[in-house]
């Protein structure tokens, strides 16, 4: 079982936690194409039925605007009936990121694998790292 995991990570943190939920899929005895989100484009990621998408809040409460938002839009009117996992770090807000981006992709008919995604204050702790393998493996085992 294949899953995409696609992430934009500024200094490190999104991209630890995307190494993370890859570990988790091949537990899971998936195989995992992880890439930065520059790398690749949408029709690409589409293919896939389990995708992990990874940014950090940026602007305000916002996802990266130049690259991730651009392929999220891309990806929304084709991301029905997949199962998805919403994963980034934050710095001082609440995660109100997060909870945007989950209800945007829930509205657009994705299935989340975790409801309010997994979220890591700065730089993921053991903890965080280890909710990232739990939500990759559930990736990879859940079925819809
Ligand atoms: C330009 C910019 C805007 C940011 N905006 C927010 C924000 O609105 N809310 C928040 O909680 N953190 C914000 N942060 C903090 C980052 O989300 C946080 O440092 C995160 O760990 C960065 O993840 P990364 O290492 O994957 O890039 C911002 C950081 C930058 C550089």
């Amino acid at each position: 079982m294949n899953a995409a995991v696609v992430y934009w990570s500024g200094t490190g943190n999104t991209e630890a936690m995307a190494q993370a939920v890859a570990e988790g899929i091949q537990a899971a005895g998936g195989t995992a194409e992880v890439c930065e989100v520059g790398q690749t484009d949408a029709d690409t990621i589409s293919k896939f039925d389990k995708i992990a998408l990874g940014c950090p809040s940026m602007g305000a409460e916002q996802l990266e605007d130049s690259e991730m938002e651009p392929f999220v839009e891309e990806l929304e009117p084709m991301i029905s009936g997949k199962q998805l996992l919403l994963f980034g770090s934050y710095g001082w807000g609440d995660g109100e990121w997060m909870r945007d981006w989950c209800q945007r992709m829930e509205e657009a008919g994705a299935h989340l694998i975790c409801e309010e995604g997994v979220i890591a204050n700065e730089t993921p702790d053991d903890a965080a790292l280890e909710e990232c393998r739990a939500a990759g493996k559930e990736l990879i085992t859940a079925s819809v």
